[in-house]
């Protein structure tokens, strides 16, 4: 399987390129499954979010100290370290867990004059050793792993690792925090996409037994909806100092608007540094990030003045809601039973 090829025997694939006869087209589009399976397409609109660039390059512009020892984790095609590099760093360590994700960063850090002080690891961050991949605990950490609701690329263990094994105690960590918000909505389009009652006049509500639990990413400007409550803070990570282990809380909505509500949705604020924040906010339509968005398998009348409480679960990886009646997750520290 191409997919198991080394990698750079893919990137001598791709460089071939399509043929101009249907064997090449063939041989290509294999090529493509095998680079998708491993290379979501979400890098390219990410390598583009300007306000992403030009965010964590202030915030590296203010931190990164002419001695310091930069770590990267999950470099992607290489952006905040080459960004860090740029910045003045002694060294940046980067690592990569995606194979030809790594070498092409290699490629791209080379490219751009950058090699003698960069070196790329292509391994996950768990499996770096100081003394071995790093010459010491790093000064710095720099990393975005992040996805439209914080968690899902495993921000918060990364962090508590590298905090634990790679960065010395007094390490700057960029983002210093972040913080997840949620508001109720009325959208039945968005409620369609996650579960199904009749159809044909046949009950189909069984099939609700195979729906997500989780949020899925939507961009909330694309569907006609209505806010029925303000946002509301679920759950803060103080990413440099704070502890980092999973929580559970019970998060109250206040109604402004009577409607019947379908969905929560979800979204990231998260601070670099001191001052420089970015947010997948539903107002921030320019963000490559889009908005998390659980549907609720009964929607819920709702009514101005009415509070709604809901409960709000994550284990570091995922995040829930539970909508009043469901059964409780646990102490936040495992998987829902
Ligand atoms: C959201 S992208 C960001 C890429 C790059 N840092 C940037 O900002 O342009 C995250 C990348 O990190 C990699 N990754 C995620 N967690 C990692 C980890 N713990 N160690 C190494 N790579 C990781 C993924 O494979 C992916 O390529």
């Amino acid at each position: 399987m191409i997919a198991q090829r080394r990698p750079h025997e893919v990137r001598g694939l791709v460089r071939r390129g399509v043929g101009g006869d249907a064997k090449g087209l063939e041989g290509r589009l294999g090529l493509d499954g095998a680079i998708r399976k491993l290379v979501p397409p979400w890098h390219f609109e990410m390598l583009n979010d300007s306000e992403r660039t030009a965010a964590f390059d202030a915030a590296l512009e203010r931190t990164v100290e002419p001695d310091a020892l930069v770590l990267d984790i999950g470099t992607g095609a290489g952006l905040l370290t080459l960004l860090s590099a740029y910045h003045g760093a002694r060294h940046v360590v980067s690592c990569e867990g995606v194979a030809p994700v790594a070498e092409t960063a290699r490629r791209i850090v080379e490219r751009n004059g950058y090699a003698d002080r960069v070196s790329i690891h292509r391994k996950w961050s768990t499996d770096l050793s100081p003394g071995v991949d790093l010459p010491e605990r790093a000064d710095l950490l720099v990393t975005e792993v992040v996805n439209c609701g914080l968690l899902g690329e495993g921000v918060v263990p990364t962090i508590a690792h590298a905090r634990r094994h790679l960065l010395k105690p007094d390490a700057v960590v960029i983002p210093a925090g972040a913080s997840v918000h949620a508001q109720l909505v009325e959208c039945p389009r968005l409620h369609r996409a996650s579960y199904v009652d009749t159809v044909a006049g046949f009950d189909f509500r069984p099939f609700n037994d195979l729906a997500a639990l989780e949020y899925m990413p939507a961009r909330l400007s694309h569907f006609p909806h209505r806010a029925l409550t303000d946002p509301v803070e679920v759950f803060r990570f103080d990413f440099a100092t704070g502890e980092l282990g999973g929580d559970e809380r019970l998060v109250s909505f206040r109604v402004r608007r009577a409607g019947r509500c379908h969905a929560i949705a979800l979204w990231f604020r998260m601070e670099l540094v001191d001052g420089i924040v970015l947010s997948n906010d539903p107002a921030n339509t320019d963000s490559h990030w889009e908005q998390g968005v659980q549907s609720l398998e009964r929607p819920i009348a709702v009514r101005p003045g009415q509070t709604l409480t809901v409960r709000a679960w994550h284990d570091t990886r995922h995040l829930l809601f539970l909508p009043p009646g469901a059964p409780r997750v646990g102490n936040g520290a495992g998987p829902p039973t």
